[in-house]
């Protein structure tokens, strides 16, 4: 009993410390933050596009696997675009900031299409997997295009 309740205490103790380093995340931290998020969304990501392409046979459950997880993932994107991370090592532009609402609704339209592709990779049907990817990849350009340097 008491350990459940020291358990609870930590956990909530944990959440603050969260929530805290939020407010006063780093840049640095916060830029290696969305990279990692970038690079294990592009991680899975890539099979898909093969798949669509056809260099990889179609194969339904590895694409809702991978698809899946992008759904899982595209939520956390703006977490990582704290103010004053436009500066360091970093492909972000700073127009970012400066058109915050439309960043933000690139990024919501991101996480719209990768959860409807994840939905409609349940149901094994390749034609509309392949049309919804491109819905996802359509997402991910128009952000690339306007807010990350080549
Ligand atoms: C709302 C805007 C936005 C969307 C949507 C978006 N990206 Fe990005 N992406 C960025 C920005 C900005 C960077 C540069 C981040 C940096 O260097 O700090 C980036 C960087 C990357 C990187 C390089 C990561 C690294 O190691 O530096 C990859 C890979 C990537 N994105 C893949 C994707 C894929 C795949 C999608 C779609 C499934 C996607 N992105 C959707 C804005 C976006």
């Amino acid at each position: 009993m008491l350990k459940s309740r020291l358990l609870a205490a930590a956990s909530a103790l944990t959440l603050c410390a969260l929530a805290f380093a939020h407010d006063n995340t780093k840049p640095d931290d916060a830029i290696e933050y969305r990279q990692g998020l970038m690079t294990v969304i592009g991680w899975n990501f890539g099979p898909l596009g093969a798949m669509v392409k056809g260099k990889h046979p179609f194969d339904a459950a590895d694409f809702a696997k991978h698809s899946g997880r992008i759904a899982n993932l595209s939520d956390q994107l703006l977490e990582g675009f704290t103010k004053g991370s436009d500066k360091g090592k970093t492909e972000a532009k700073s127009e970012i900031w400066a058109n915050w609402d439309d960043f933000q609704s690139k990024a919501k339209d991101l996480d719209t299409q990768a959860k409807l592709l994840a939905e409609v990779a349940k149901a094994n049907d390749e034609a509309r997997d392949k049309e919804q990817f491109k819905k996802v990849a359509e997402a991910c350009k128009a952000c690339h295009d306007k807010y990350k340097k080549d």
